[in-house]
């Protein structure tokens, strides 16, 4: 007997798991990947309550797995039905949750990775979320070729929760992104970098958005585009893409990141200055007062920027002691209410008229003393998280509290590309061209 998993149109290898019945078959023959070369995979996604979303499938046969884009997850996690020591779907999967039956795939392995687990993440606030390993087949949608690139034996997390999730999350897993150091496991890499290391794609992602612009073409009528092994060339000039070394600090975790067991490992940029409307702001950690963060070393280094398309990078970061310059010079007013979907923090709710949006000054923000991003100010004035009123999105920075780094997210990179290379560890950033606005 043999199964052959025949090849999707257009790819050059194929996956066979032979038995002893298929004399041509003897020996198992498994490729790497399924496609080798350097076509870049190209995926448009929705959106979430955590972020940016798109479909793959894992498991054999596949399962349609929900994901959540995620540059700052160092891995790819699946929600299963394990909890409180158990496999039980009714007893660990509320109804209508996305999730991976890993009994139900004929090729799935659990890893002997111990057991890790991490706490302070966005998707278990406040709960341990504790994580096994396991391998299988991983097969991502391409809407250039409509392969779907598939690669067997992809490390992953697979949950596996000391309790029941409490609520239905419209995702089922996170496919993470981060950057890999040198001397990472297995358990450390990204499903991306897997593929890359197989030789699926070369070892660049690219983004932009489409939200701001006049249509969504170049996101496949989505909000958002990513290629694996590329950039989207059409949408931004070579010629202006800068590229900033990531920056490696444990200052990432000196303020109030809250993951726990603490990484560095994130896509980011030294954060060297910002202007609002060319009035130039202070990054640096006051100079009284209270120590800013636990280690003074990380005083004096310049804060970093931490890409991040997911909601905590929502919102114009801005120091906390210059809040009320960005609340004077947009003559904002402080109203009541939330709006869950703004990270506003502590500083709460601020109103601008909607009639002045275009008057307001631009924020300006330094990336490694050599780019600068402009933010106008229809990206950081939402009108949308409560209709009818124009927010001030912008989230306080403090230094004191939050340690050197902040979160730069889809407020201030709206109109702008950024390239991820695995290979050099460096953000490449260029602005989006304007004909696109
Ligand atoms: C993704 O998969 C979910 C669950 O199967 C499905 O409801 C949804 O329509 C899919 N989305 C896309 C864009 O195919
Ligand atoms: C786990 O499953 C076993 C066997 O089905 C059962 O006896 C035990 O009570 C279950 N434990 C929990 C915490 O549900
Ligand atoms: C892999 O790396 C992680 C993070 O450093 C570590 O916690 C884990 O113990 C390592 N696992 C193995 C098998 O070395
Ligand atoms: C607000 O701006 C006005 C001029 O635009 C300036 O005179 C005033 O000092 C500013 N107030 C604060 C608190 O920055
Ligand atoms: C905001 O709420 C506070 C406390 O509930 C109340 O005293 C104040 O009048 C409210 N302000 C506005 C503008 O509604
Ligand atoms: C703000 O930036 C935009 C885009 O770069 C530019 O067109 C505009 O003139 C700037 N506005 C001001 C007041 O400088
Ligand atoms: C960024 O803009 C500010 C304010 O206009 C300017 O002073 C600074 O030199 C610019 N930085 C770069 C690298 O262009």
């Amino acid at each position: 007997m043999a199964i052959l998993n025949l090849p999707h149109w257009g790819l050059v290898t194929t996956t066979i798991l032979s038995c002893l019945a298929s004399p041509a078959l003897l020996a198992p023959v498994e490729s790497d990947t399924e496609r080798r070369g350097s076509q870049p995979v190209r995926i448009p996604m929705g959106q979430s309550f955590h972020g940016p979303t798109f479909n793959l499938t894992y498991g054999n046969p596949p399962q349609t797995m929900v994901m959540l884009d995620d540059w700052t997850w160092h891995s790819t996690w699946f929600y299963t039905p394990n909890c409180k020591g158990n496999y039980s779907v009714p007893n660990c999967v509320l109804p209508g949750q996305n999730f991976f039956d890993y009994k139900k795939s004929s090729t799935f392995h659990q890893t002997s990775d111990a057991v890790q687990t991490f706490s302070g993440t966005d998707y278990a606030p406040g709960l341990p979320f504790t994580v096994n390993f396991g391998t299988d087949k991983m097969c991502l949608p391409d809407r250039n070729s409509h392969d779907n690139i598939c690669k067997p034996k992809v490390e992953v997390e697979v949950s596996d929760l000391p309790y029941e999730f409490p609520v239905v999350e419209d995702i089922g897993g996170i496919f993470g992104y981060a950057p890999v150091l040198n001397g990472f496991n297995a358990t450390f890499l990204p499903a991306p970098y897997q593929f890359m290391q197989a030789g699926a794609f070369s070892k660049e992602v690219g983004w932009h958005m489409c939200t701001a612009l006049k249509n969504k073409k170049s996101c496949d009528n989505q909000d958002y585009l990513t290629i694996l092994g590329g950039t989207e060339t059409s949408v931004y000039r070579a010629q202006s893409m800068q590229e900033h070394p990531i920056v490696v600090t444990p200052c990432i975790n000196a303020g109030n990141l809250n993951l726990s067991p603490a990484r560095d490992n994130y896509w980011s940029a030294s954060w060297t200055g910002l202007w609002i409307g060319g009035k130039s702001v202070a990054l640096s950690a006051p100079s009284t007062g209270q120590p800013p963060v636990p280690d003074a070393s990380c005083n004096t280094i310049n804060p970093v920027a931490i890409f991040d398309e997911g909601k905590f990078g929502d919102g114009a970061p801005i120091p906390l002691a210059a809040f009320p310059s960005i609340v004077n010079a947009t003559g904002a007013v402080k109203i009541n209410g939330s709006a869950v979907i703004l990270n506003q923090g502590k500083q709460g709710l601020y109103s601008v008229s909607c009639n002045k949006i275009n008057s307001l000054p631009n924020l300006t923000y330094e990336l490694s003393g050599k780019q600068n991003i402009t933010v106008t100010p229809d990206m950081y004035i939402d009108k949308v998280a409560m209709p009818g009123t124009c927010l001030l999105n912008a989230r306080a920075w403090d230094r004191t509290k939050n340690g050197a780094q902040t979160f730069f997210g889809t407020t201030v990179i709206e109109k702008t590309y950024l390239k991820f290379d695995y290979e050099k560890r460096t953000v490449g950033v260029a602005p989006l061209n304007n004909n696109l606005f």
